[in-house]
């Protein structure tokens, strides 16, 4: 027998992902009755939507989940004497690592007199419209240098690993010109390196028109110039565009997700957030990753969405910033889906804690705590592209896990004034080790 295990057990629940009739997609076949019941309601589905084990134990090898099951059967095939390391979890409870596929981590600067102004009745438009906003990050991102830059997102990127999340999407786009964009995502990739948090890199030149320029003028550059550049350099996964009023247009978005697309990018869209511009209709036509926010958008356009296969993300955090409404859960939970969930951490929305995202998406959205949490995990892995079982504990998964200070997964959304995280797992290893 191999001691190369890790080895969780006598947890007092394990939550190993999705229960079997939970779709990913209307066309996602495989799923069979509704979590609803079939009546295709908008209230909390009655059937749960989570697989869980009690008294259960979970083994890591290699980088994966190789075994899950009733702790005392678990510890007769891998005893814990010979787990290179075993975390006794009684009286706690185990999640997958949580997927935050919605971030603009790295940033310069400091915007916190902007949330007093909002405070003071400041609309997001008007903090943008007056040098604000994006561009003012701009402007302290360009000043920064690379070193700087990186040793702010590892900052960043240890409160998120300490707060669970084990796989982080961040976006670049405080840069608005080529060098800056590089930089940043240069800066993304060395943050990156040599920690525990999987760090998926998306470019998002397009996220504000710069100083000095108009939309068109900068599509252009972003097409032209931006795109080619990022594929050279090789790091970039996703392409994200700001598509919205006074910002970029749906035409403006499909020129730059199509030249994205050339370039072996996958087309991300910040959609329909303050207005139904159509980035919803958008994302559905290019078959994108994901479409984000979504304040805005109709039944048509979530049909649109899931029928394309788009995974429609979700930010509570964001409209608790704002102060603002919530996305509306009806559409998704009368087509029987559940939405990933994000924090949308950036200077705006200055929360890095995927565990206050679902607390808000409780809180906020009426999301039932299970619903939410499947929202942090492997629906955040859908918005990544990611189909090898990530954000769930099934054999075979990924071996990213949480341990949470609480016997169920509602402790994670219940508990909002601290952090419930104890111990986190990545990659088998122990990268955070409350006990
Ligand atoms: O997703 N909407 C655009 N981008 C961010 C805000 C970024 C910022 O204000 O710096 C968002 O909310
Ligand atoms: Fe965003």
């Amino acid at each position: 027998m191999s001691t190369e295990y890790t080895l969780v057990h006598d947890a007092s629940e394990l939550v190993t992902g999705p229960a079997n009739h939970v779709k990913a997609t209307v066309a996602d076949d495989s799923a069979g009755a509704s979590p609803e019941g079939g009546d295709g309601s908008s209230g909390p589905p009655d059937d749960p939507v989570l697989e869980t084990e009690s008294d259960a134990a979970v083994v890591l090898e290699d980088g994966r989940v190789v075994a899950t099951g009733p702790s005392e059967e678990i510890l007769r095939e891998y005893p814990a004497e010979n787990a290179e390391t075993a975390i006794d979890a009684s009286g706690k409870c185990v999640l997958p690592g949580f997927v935050d596929c919605h971030t603009h981590a790295l940033f310069a600067g400091d915007r916190s007199d902007e949330f007093e102004a909002k405070l003071r009745g400041k609309s997001y438009q008007e903090i943008l419209a007056e040098g604000g906003g994006i561009l003012r990050t701009v402007r302290r991102v360009r000043e920064a240098t690379e070193d700087e830059l990186v040793e702010r997102l590892r900052a960043h990127l240890e409160t998120m690993l300490a707060h669970g999340t084990t796989t982080v999407e961040v976006k670049s786009g405080y840069g608005l010109d080529t060098d800056t964009e590089l930089k940043m995502l240069s800066a993304i990739e060395r943050a990156g390196e040599g920690q525990p948090v999987d760090v998926v890199p998306t470019f998002m030149g397009a996220h504000a028109v710069p100083e000095g320029t108009d939309a068109d003028a900068y599509t252009d550059a972003v097409v032209d110039d931006q795109l080619p550049a990022v594929a050279e350099q090789g790091i970039a996964e996703f392409c994200d565009v700001f598509c919205e009023a006074d910002v970029f247009s749906v035409a403006q978005s499909r020129r730059i997700l199509e030249a994205g697309v050339e370039h072996g990018l996958r087309p991300k869209i910040h959609a329909d957030e303050f207005v139904r511009l159509g980035g919803a209709a958008l994302a559905a036509e290019l078959a994108a990753a994901s479409a984000d926010h979504l304040l805005q958008s109709t039944d048509d356009d979530v049909d649109a969405l899931l029928e394309a296969g788009v995974t429609p993300v979700l930010l509570p955090g964001t409209a608790f910033g704002l102060g603002g409404e919530y996305p509306d859960l009806a559409p998704y939970r009368e087509r029987n889906v559940i939405p990933a969930v994000a924090t949308d951490f950036n200077p705006n929305c200055h929360a890095r804690s995927q565990g206050f995202a679902a607390t808000l998406a409780c809180v906020g959205m009426g999301m039932t705590p299970a619903e939410a949490i499947l929202g942090i995990t492997c629906r955040g892995a859908a918005a990544l592209d990611r189909d090898d079982g990530l954000g769930t504990l099934g054999t075979g998964s990924p071996a990213d896990l949480v341990v949470i200070d609480g016997p169920s997964y509602r402790h994670l959304p219940y508990t909002y004034d601290g952090n419930v995280v104890e111990t986190v797992v990545t990659d088998g290893e122990v990268a955070v080790d409350g006990r």
